[in-house]
């Protein structure tokens, strides 16, 4: 069971000689010419099928792939079979175009011992994002097991995250267990103090997790377009910096909250600023009061960066979402660099690292193993932190304890 959710795991079952579905969360980024460029995802999902190919389990897998709108080949899991194959040697991967159709159901009915089924993409059918339970059903109806391994998508109502765990019995992957197990370390006692580092573009999108922030974090340090909305709310001039101005109301409401709260709030001194559309306007540093108007803020400064490092030093629980600064330009990543230098330098502390921008930005780093976890969800992770839990993870916990609405099927 996972501590403080009613949740079976497949290491509390015995799940042997039955037909098992993982969803997978395999929607891992490809190149123009369709390489996998990070296989993180995949790799992530190994143990637990792994785990259930020793026991014996015919494997469907179900992933989604990009947001397609109905069936696109841009979006087929064609290029994640491959890769997947390297990783579970002495099996083959087959890909079911359309489950649905009749005349595909040999295809699961003559599954081979050493064969695993790979669904196409979720999302080219439309019953998935509805959580249609028709939908549901049909899938249920290819396996005796549902396991749940796709901590990336569990944010998401959909049918083969949500509505499947109502027909067949369900059980949370090793990969599951882990991001809650470790994300929990955040959200329930965390050891303190608790810092949260978080940037982004825009404050609309992360309001309710500041404000979940505010009430259990100690210290939350902001960069990005964030800081940006929250600075020119305060009366700063940001030049032409990434500002979200419709979100006024929302920075404000940040402001307001902290004042009544015990966590503290900061927010750069100075920043490195630019112009992109001018070559000739080399990177110049200047304090937050003094930015120029025709300047843009491109990466937080070195008194910021020396105030972000005195604070994580101290933290016992760092949460770390979103590269403070243009990392993917070398002229503005230097104090997205530290602070990952500040995080892993931390002596005893959790450390806790997510979110696909932040990823990409560590993902050449040498000291990622220093890192007490480096999670495989963006949305996810987020919405897990906010709320304590998510859709995908209660329907496991309906599931697990026999009290889907139709079991029958
Ligand atoms: C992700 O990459 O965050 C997950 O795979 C979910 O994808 P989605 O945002 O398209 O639902």
């Amino acid at each position: 069971m996972i501590a403080g959710f009613n949740i079976k795991t497949i290491d509390d079952a015995v799940i042997q000689n039955k037909r098992v579905i993982i969803r997978v969360d395999f929607n891992v980024s490809l190149s123009n010419e369709g390489q996998i460029t990070d296989d993180t995802r995949i790799r992530q999902a190994i143990p637990t099928i792994k785990k259930l190919l020793q026991q014996q389990n015919k494997l469907i897998l179900i992933s989604h792939l990009g947001r397609p709108k109905g069936i696109d080949p841009k979006y087929s899991l064609r290029p994640i079979i491959d890769r997947l194959t390297s990783f579970v040697s002495g099996y083959t991967v087959k890909l079911m175009t359309d489950f649905e159709s009749d005349n595909k159901q040999h295809i699961i009915a003559d599954q081979k011992k050493n064969e695993i089924i790979l669904l196409e993409n979720i999302r080219f059918f439309k019953g998935e994002k509805e959580n249609d339970s028709g939908f549901a059903k049909k899938l249920a109806r290819m396996a005796d097991i549902y396991v749940d391994d796709a901590f990336g998508s569990v944010h998401r109502s959909h049918a083969s995250i949500v509505g499947i765990a109502n027909y067949i019995p369900g059980y949370a992957g090793l990969l599951l267990q882990k991001e809650i197990e470790m994300l929990s370390k955040i959200t329930k006692n965390p050891q303190r103090p608790l810092i949260a580092i978080l940037a982004g573009a825009k404050i609309s999108t992360k309001i309710g997790l500041i404000s979940r922030f505010m009430k259990i974090a100690d210290y939350i340090l902001l960069g990005g377009g964030i800081a940006n909305t929250l600075l020119q709310v305060q009366g700063y001039q940001v030049g032409k910096s990434l500002v979200e101005s419709t979100a006024n109301e929302a920075a404000k409401q940040v402001l307001a909250s902290v004042e009544n709260s015990p966590c503290k709030l900061i927010l750069p001194l100075d920043a490195v600023c630019g112009n992109l559309q001018d070559p000739n306007i080399k990177p110049e540093v200047h304090p937050i009061a003094e930015i120029p108007s025709n300047l843009a803020i491109y990466d937080l400064g070195p008194a910021t960066e020396i105030e972000f490092d005195k604070v994580i030093k101290q933290g016992k629980t760092i949460v770390w979402n979103g590269p403070v600064g243009l990392f993917e330009n070398q002229l503005y990543r230097h104090c997205t660099d530290t602070i990952y230098d500040s995080i892993i330098s931390t002596e005893n502390a959790v450390t806790i690292i997510g979110g696909g921008d932040t990823l990409v930005a560590i993902s050449d780093k040498k000291s990622n193993d220093k890192i007490t976890h480096i999670s495989t969800g963006g949305g996810a992770m987020l919405e897990f932190i906010e709320k304590g839990t998510l859709p995908g993870i209660d329907a496991l916990t309906v599931s697990a304890s026999g009290l889907g609405s139709d079991r029958n099927h």
